[in-house]
């Protein structure tokens, strides 16, 4: 059992580990001052690939091509690149305790590794249906995505089950593009879901009704306003029948479930304070504990946009944060100090050959402008969100990318709004406008 020292330590080998290695090399640090501490076995990588081009048939994405920060355009980090910048990348290494008063943490294996800043970038688990006491739901072939042994396993499992039945349980960012990248590998696909309508934490009913037609028309069957209550298992263990809470029974050969994640503090629960589920920081990502931080999907911080505090489980966010946290702990130490925190919400998702934006926050009035007939070969339409007479949130599929920039300059403008029939009349020229 060995104990190693670090000035810095990321602990985690995600988005956000890999974005804060990167501002810590931009910024300097010395050989061996800096360690990456992650229970995966590849460098940080841009996690929405799992989705997305990992799971396509042909020409699919693979490691080193999407290593953290392709992602935004930035220096792709290999595993050799950590080195080379006197980065320790400590891989396949669980932590399983963290003593935050003793700035300590140890490994599964019983490695010891001290610091003087910690930055907390564990990110999010998947729910589990087990976790429900759902019956059946631990049998063979029923899958979640969220780290890239997770998507090996579902790239095995589309080859082993080719052209089968996939039933994809959830109505969300997971239910959405794991349903079409099943259907995209030819699976007779069926989304099962709660909600009225898909995604019902971002898309209103008008901007779902487009999805859900144009999942319909490729082919993908949805069931609405029920769950998996049961699986039924062939004998060889492997999931066979999915049975829902109204009655129906569906055969599968693949179950991926998607139902929601949540962020990773269980290593600091009653160490540090939490808020809406996650780590608490200011608007430089410092916790209330000293030289500790938090980044990412872990982290509840200052919306200071919306007078808020909130957790986002979204890319941007996982990368910005990172970014933020490093520069102020390297500011703090020259006795300087970085602005505070000002986000402007971004998420963003694509499947099939569609592709939204969204920018802002998705509160009060919303009306859609634009073609959203999903029968077009192009659909290019969006929706507008209205708060007090402002607009404060804008959303577009098929939008270009100048399109794109105008709903974030919108977002952030927060403009008064006439009226929301002439939102409807401008459409995408109101926020051009800006
Ligand atoms: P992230 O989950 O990336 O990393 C956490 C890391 O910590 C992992 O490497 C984990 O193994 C490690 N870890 C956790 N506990 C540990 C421990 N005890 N010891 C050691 N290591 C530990 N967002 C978006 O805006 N657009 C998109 O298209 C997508 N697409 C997408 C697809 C899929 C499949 C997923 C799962 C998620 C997305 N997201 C997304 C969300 C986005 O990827 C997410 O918000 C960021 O990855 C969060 O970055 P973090 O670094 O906080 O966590
Ligand atoms: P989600 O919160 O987007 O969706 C969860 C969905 O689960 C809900 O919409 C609901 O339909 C459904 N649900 C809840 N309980 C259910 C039940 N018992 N049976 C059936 N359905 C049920 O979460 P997710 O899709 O699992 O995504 C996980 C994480 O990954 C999130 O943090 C998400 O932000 C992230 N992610 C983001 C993107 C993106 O931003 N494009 C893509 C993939 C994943």
């Amino acid at each position: 059992m060995a104990e190693k020292s670090f000035k810095y330590i990321i602990l985690g080998g995600g988005v956000s580990a890999g974005y804060a290695a990167k501002e810590f090399a931009n910024q300097g640090v010395k050989p061996g001052e800096l360690a990456v501490i992650s229970k995966e076995a590849v460098a940080p990588y841009e996690r929405p690939a799992l989705s997305k081009g990992y799971l396509f048939p042909e020409g699919a994405a693979r490691l080193p091509g999407f290593h953290c920060c392709v992602g935004s355009g930035g220096e792709k980090l290999l595993p050799e690149s950590y080195k080379q910048k006197g980065i320790e990348l400590i891989l396949s290494t669980e932590i399983v305790k963290a003593d935050l008063a003793a700035k300590s943490l140890v490994s599964a294996a019983g490695d010891v590794f001290k610091y003087q800043t910690l930055i907390i970038a564990t990110g999010s688990t998947v729910l589990r249906l087990t976790d429900f006491g759902v019956k059946g739901a631990d049998s063979k072939n029923i899958l979640y995505l969220r780290e890239i042994d997770d998507a090996d396993q579902l790239v095995e499992a589309i080859k082993a089950k080719k052209g089968g039945k996939a039933v994809v349980v959830g109505g969300g960012y997971i239910g959405l593009e794991l349903s079409a990248a099943l259907r995209i590998n030819n699976f007779d696909v069926t989304m099962v879901f709660p909600e009225p309508w898909c995604m019902p934490r971002l898309f209103t009913a008008d901007i779902a009704a487009f999805y859900e037609t144009y999942y319909t028309n490729k082919g993908v069957k949805i069931i609405k306003g029920t769950v998996a209550s049961g699986f039924t298992a062939q004998p060889n263990g492997e999931v066979k029948e999915v049975q829902l809470k109204d009655g129906r029974t569906l055969e599968a050969d693949i179950v991926i479930v998607g139902v929601g994640a949540k962020p990773l503090t269980s290593l600091f629960k009653g160490q540090v304070e939490e808020d809406k589920g996650g780590i608490k920081t200011d608007a430089f990502f410092k916790t209330s504990v000293p030289d500790v931080y938090a980044v990412g999907d872990v982290a509840t911080f200052p919306l200071k946009m919306y007078g808020d505090v909130r957790r986002v489980e979204h890319v941007d966010h996982s990368r910005k944060s990172a970014e933020q946290a490093v520069k102020a702990i390297k500011a703090a130490e020259g006795g300087a100090a970085v602005e505070e925190y000002d986000y402007l919400p971004f998420f963003y998702s694509r499947s099939f050959d569609l592709s939204w934006q969204f920018y802002g926050d998705n509160v009060g009035d919303s009306v859609l402008f634009g073609d959203s007939n999903p029968s077009n070969p192009k659909p290019r339409f969006g929706a507008y969100w209205v708060q007090g007479g402002k607009v404060v949130g804008a959303f577009m599929e098929g939008g270009s990318g100048d399109e794109n920039k105008a709903l974030a300059k919108v977002a952030k403008a927060r403009p008064s709004a006439e009226s929301l029939d002439e939102l409807v009349k401008q459409g995408i020229s109101f926020a051009a406008k800006i």
